[in-house]
């Protein structure tokens, strides 16, 4: 190629220069080491010496001519490019700052738990906890379920390695432990997570009850009945019908089962009732005298009740829940309903 056609090259390439790599690659066509330009010079030595001296010249002002392109060509990229990058990170300190926080709600479970404890409280129980890992023996040997006992099939336990201990199936070992550290009398409920195995839609393997356990030397199964019953209708708003079935539980005897009418379909019978017109709701009785002698309360003097409720249920009953996950899976379409509680 001689001059005249390196140049034309050049100036038809001049205009296509997009980028940093752009910009190299002309470079090389024609300054690099077989680049036209340094190509040009070589042929230089062919010729005579004063087509050389001309020519030397005119290829001299072409190089120099590249060279200025190449550098403003650069600095214009350069500029470029961080104009660019100041708009994609633009940052506008002087907006006023996001002042709509979202506002979370309470879990329809705690809601729940607390709208109970307020009930209870109200008739004069107080508040005890107990841990959720629990000994074998306040769980289940001091309610008068020996080891062997056909009762802990009723309940498939989480064993915890370590002997002799186990996720609590229900909240009456804190009856256990209420009563190892207080005299009667003795008035609470005590609210808290409990573990089987267990898992469909109306099944955790985790969930919560509220146990309650009154102790004194008077009480009767028809004060528990009062109790139950005021409890049932402050809770569910409305004079729901209460009825009670003969039941089994180790702990306590006389056992009941207590239904309320269907709070969905009025006792009409629907599918969450399954056609009974009843919904189980509590389990409850009187404590069996050897729970209070485990507990080293003399038994000829004292008396007592008990009940236990599945937290879960209730709060799927009020409102309308069909589906025990929906509590433990946190989707907050799920959760915002809730944000009155
Ligand atoms: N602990 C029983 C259960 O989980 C419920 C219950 C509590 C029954 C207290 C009677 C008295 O099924």
């Amino acid at each position: 190629m001689d001059l005249a056609q390196v140049r034309q090259l050049f100036e038809s390439l001049k205009g296509k220069i997009q980028t940093p790599r752009d910009l190299e690659k002309l470079r090389q066509t024609f300054l690099g080491k077989k680049g036209y330009v340094t190509q040009l010079f070589k042929e230089l030595r062919n010729a005579t010496p004063e087509k050389r001296r001309e020519l030397g010249k005119l290829i001299n002002a072409l190089r120099e001519e590249i060279d200025e392109f190449i550098k403003l060509k650069g600095e214009e990229l350069k500029r470029k490019e961080l104009e660019e990058k100041l708009k994609a990170e633009r940052l506008d300190i002087t907006l006023p700052g996001d002042t709509v926080l979202p506002i979370g709600s309470k879990h329809p479970l705690s809601a729940v738990i607390e709208e109970i404890t307020e009930i209870f409280k109200q008739m004069g129980f107080s508040v005890e906890t107990g841990p959720e890992v629990e000994k074998e023996e306040y769980n289940f040997d001091m309610l008068n379920i020996p080891k062997y006992h056909p009762a802990r099939d009723m309940q498939d336990t989480f064993y915890v390695n370590e002997k002799g201990y186990l996720l609590r199936t229900h909240t009456s070992p804190v009856q256990v432990r209420t009563l190892l550290k207080r005299e009667p009398p003795v008035q609470i409920i005590a609210p808290g997570r409990v573990y089987r195995r267990d898992d469909d839609p109306t099944h955790s393997p985790m969930f919560f009850q509220v146990e309650g356990l009154v102790v004194n030397e008077s009480v009767s199964f028809a004060n528990m009945v009062f109790v139950l019953k005021v409890f049932l209708r402050k809770f569910f708003e409305k004079d729901v019908s209460v009825r009670f079935r003969p039941s089994y539980f180790p702990f306590t005897e006389p056992s009941a089962e207590v239904d309320i009418g269907c709070v969905i379909c009025s006792g009409k019978g629907c599918r969450v009732c399954k056609g009974t017109g009843w919904l189980e709701v509590l389990g409850a009785g009187m404590v069996h005298p050897n729970v209070l002698s485990a507990c080293g309360i003399d038994a000829e003097k004292f008396r007592g009740f008990a009940f236990g409720l599945g937290v879960d249920r209730f709060a799927m009953l009020k409102y309308r829940i069909d589906n025990i996950k929906l509590f433990y899976e946190n989707d907050i379409r799920f959760l915002k309903q809730f944000v009155s509680l």
